[in-house]
């Protein structure tokens, strides 16, 4: 059944390089993969800790609903326990997930070599319902200047890619769906982006997500315990 469907699926599209050492390769993921990964993040929104909305540290909450591994994010920084949610120690970074963040490097470089020292320690994985956005800022909890792998599923979105000064123009927006790759690193890695739209009701079900948008981006967060 799967071989059969598989025929029908594309491979990835024309990688387009958004910024110097920002690409965006659509359609990276295949059904099947994209299947495996809305699985994993499924037993891991359960828990150890389980997905919840981001209390920011002002009082507002997130739109975006939140679950890590590897280590567990909360406004600013990164622990081992989740003390804000549940007092849990996070999911451990599974090894297929560094495998794929190494890939990801090789396929958005295209340089066999790129993912050779890459190996991410921590994901953030966002579910987006149809109303939900996030707002333009860095990824900048991190201690180290790697690069950061991001995969969509599910809605696409409106993606935006701003610039390294401030949340303001000039940025460019990108159509991000399901199985689309976008890699920042190098000079845009500490690029200001957000995703100010949903696109719902675009998601195939053949992804294993009936509705909404799922985003994992992978980083290396330079901590060590
Ligand atoms: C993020 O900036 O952390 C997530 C981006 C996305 O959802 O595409
Ligand atoms: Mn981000």
């Amino acid at each position: 059944m799967d071989a059969q469907f598989s025929f029908f699926e594309q491979g990835p599209g024309p990688r387009t390089e958004i910024a110097p050492g920002a690409v965006h390769v659509p359609g990276w993921l295949g059904l099947d993969e994209q299947r495996r990964l809305v699985e994993a993040c499924r037993a891991w929104a359960v828990g150890p800790v389980p997905i919840r909305y981001t209390r920011l540290p002002r009082g507002g909450v997130m739109s975006v609903q939140t679950v890590c591994v590897g280590w567990h994010w909360r406004p600013y920084r990164y622990t081992r326990i989740a003390e804000d949610v549940n007092g849990a120690a996070v999911a451990e970074f599974p090894d297929w997930m560094v495998e794929l963040g190494r890939r990801a490097l090789v396929e958005a470089y295209q340089d066999p070599a790129a993912g050779d020292d890459y190996t991410p320690d921590t994901a953030l994985i966002n579910f987006y319902d149809g109303e939900a956005k996030l707002g333009m800022h860095q990824d900048k909890d991190e201690k180290s200047g790697a690069p950061v792998v991001s995969l969509s599923i599910g809605d696409t979105c409106v993606f935006r890619f701003g610039n390294t000064e401030n949340r303001t123009r000039p940025w460019t927006d990108v159509e991000l769906a399901s199985g689309d790759l976008f890699v920042f690193g190098g000079p845009s890695r500490f690029v200001y982006h957000g995703v100010p739209k949903i696109r719902p009701g675009t998601c195939d079900p053949a992804t294993g997500l009936a509705r909404g948008r799922l985003n994992i981006t992978m980083r290396v967060t330079g901590l060590t315990d």
